[in-house]
């Protein structure tokens, strides 16, 4: 089983009205956690590297990592640049083996974001990857209240087909409320569905993805928080809100702070209770169990995608 791109997991997602995770990965521990809970739920996947990640471990360690994954499980897994910043570490992914990339304009002007990500698609296409652009800015903890921060940095739905349109791409990253990392939500969390089910509507049969999907499940933060952590805030996207984004065209729905509050929260609990021990094997065997446990969690309770290969 090779690796593959996005597009038939998509449609499959899609016509099924789920999502399929796209998780953050750094490390070997991290991969086999979250592969493991996939064999177990028959979920589609899809494993995705940033920048900093690729810088932490290299580009060829984790692509070997993810092949072994590939073997070992049988599973046929999407492996993806998460926010990549410009054309070269595009190309870099894509000459690299990835099947998947992202190419982030969003902070870009609308044309010049076309233009960078239209530059990727045609390279990415031409070698047979994926590409997920990005328009709209994800929302920072104080834009959320303020109403004109949100009209200023959420996606426009006309302007979300016209890119689209323009660029060729296979999926879109849209801002509609949720942001990256543990705090989320000063006030109570919202999402604009409004907007989204207008984004889905303008574009029929088309792939959205949700950036800074977490939930931040307050017993993680409590546990990592208990056990010596200091952890501020505990807002995240709430699981409702992420099932019901799966049946307006949200197909990809990525995770990153949700598996590193469970396996700090293991770690830190290990240390706690085995404070003379120095053999990782000890603290890295649990941390591993804990993303596991987090991601069958989200197959079955946000992302709705068991038995869907
Ligand atoms: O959206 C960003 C991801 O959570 C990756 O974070 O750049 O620290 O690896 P990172
Ligand atoms: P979280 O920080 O909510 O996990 O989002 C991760 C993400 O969007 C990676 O691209
Ligand atoms: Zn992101």
């Amino acid at each position: 089983m090779p690796l593959v791109t996005s597009s038939e997991m998509f449609k499959k997602a899609y016509e099924g009205k789920y999502a399929v995770g796209a998780f953050n990965v750094n490390n070997m521990e991290i991969i086999q956690g979250i592969v493991d809970a996939a064999k177990e739920e028959q979920s589609a996947l899809i494993l995705q590297v940033s920048a900093g990640a690729r810088k932490y471990a290299k580009h060829i360690y984790l692509m070997k990592l993810v092949e072994a994954a590939i073997i070992d499980s049988g599973l046929p897994i999407c492996l993806h640049l998460d926010h990549g910043a410009d054309f070269e570490i595009c190309k870099m992914c894509v000459d690299g083996g990835f099947t998947s990339v992202m190419i982030d304009g969003s902070h870009l002007p609308f044309e010049e974001n076309i233009a960078l990500t239209k530059k990727v698609v045609e390279y990415a296409h031409a070698n047979g990857v994926t590409v997920e652009g990005e328009l709209g800015r994800l929302a920072g903890v104080e834009d959320a209240v303020k109403v004109s921060a949100k009209d200023a940095s959420y996606t426009d739905p006309d302007q979300a087909v016209e890119f689209v349109q323009r660029t060729g791409v296979d999926s879109l990253a849209i801002a509609i409320g949720t942001s990256h990392g543990a705090y989320k939500f000063k006030d109570e969390p919202q999402l604009d569905f409004a907007r989204l089910e207008k984004i889905s509507n303008l574009l029929p049969g088309y792939p959205l993805v949700l950036h800074g999907a977490s939930t931040v499940l307050p017993e993680f933060v409590e546990k990592c928080n208990n056990y010596g952590g200091e952890i501020q805030g505990a807002q995240g996207v709430p699981e409702d809100m992420l099932l019901r984004a799966g049946k307006f065209g949200v197909c990809k729905i990525n995770i990153d702070t949700d598996l590193r509050l469970a396996m700090t929260a293991s770690i830190r609990e290990h240390f706690a209770k085995n404070p003379s021990d120095f053999d990782p094997r000890q603290y890295l065997s649990p941390a591993r169990d804990a993303i596991k446990a987090m991601v069958k969690h989200k197959i079955k309770n946000v992302l709705n995608s068991s038995n869907s290969l």
